[in-house]
């Protein structure tokens, strides 16, 4: 899996101390909205490790409701329009006003979150606020709202730290690329990723 990256764009250690610090951001804008009890949405797959690391700097009681999201198909590396996924979420259909934290991994074309953003508000949400660890320098992402942003990256396809190339190198400890041989053995069939 080493071996099919290019360049290491973030590293774990500067991944570490931004992610504290931007929980202590957030700790600090809740505690000012007296926001005592969030309730943090993570999108699936990508922010699973984020979020982990992210809640365990927050100091605040909250409860966590997974909410499952569908964007790149198969191998897909361009977006093919975000659509909710049922299964896999503990999603309630009634949020009751509760102060909800949405946290996602890339804000790329924007659908996601947009789309995301949109249902908890008509479940009821009291006031949504969204935290994505990387945002790609391109315009749609740069035009679509969002509060808390770890990093702003180049418009380019990044894997590890949860995000994912057909579902594999979600567990690479950095933020990297592909080196371009494996994207393009995956996607016309030779050799490259694991059961291919
Ligand atoms: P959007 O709806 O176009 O903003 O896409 C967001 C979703 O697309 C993310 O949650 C990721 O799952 C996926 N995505 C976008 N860019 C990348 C990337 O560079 N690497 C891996 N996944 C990506
Ligand atoms: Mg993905």
């Amino acid at each position: 899996m080493e071996t099919d990256i290019d360049t290491v764009l973030i590293d774990r250690a500067e991944i570490a101390i931004r992610v504290r610090e931007l929980a202590a951001q957030i700790a600090g804008d809740l505690a000012t909205a007296d926001v005592r009890h969030p309730t943090i949405v993570p999108i699936l797959t990508g922010s699973f490790i984020f979020a982990a690391d992210l809640i365990r700097h927050l100091p605040n009681y909250v409860q966590i409701r997974l909410i499952s999201i569908s964007s790149y198909p198969g191998t897909a590396m361009v977006s093919q329009g975000a659509t909710v996924k049922g299964q896999l979420t503990n999603l309630p259909d009634h949020l009751g006003g509760s102060d909800v934290l949405v946290i996602d991994d890339i804000l790329d074309s924007g659908r996601t979150l947009r789309l995301v953003v949109e249902t908890l508000e008509r479940r009821g949400a009291g006031s949504v606020r969204t935290c994505v660890l990387l945002r790609k320098q391109r315009p749609e992402a740069m035009a679509t709202p969002v509060d808390y942003v770890a990093f702003d990256i180049p418009d380019v396809f990044v894997v590890g730290y949860g995000l994912d190339f057909n579902d594999y190198y979600r567990n690479l400890p950095d933020i990297v690329s592909l080196r371009e041989e494996v994207i393009e053995g995956a996607s016309d069939g030779r050799a490259g990723l694991p059961g291919q």
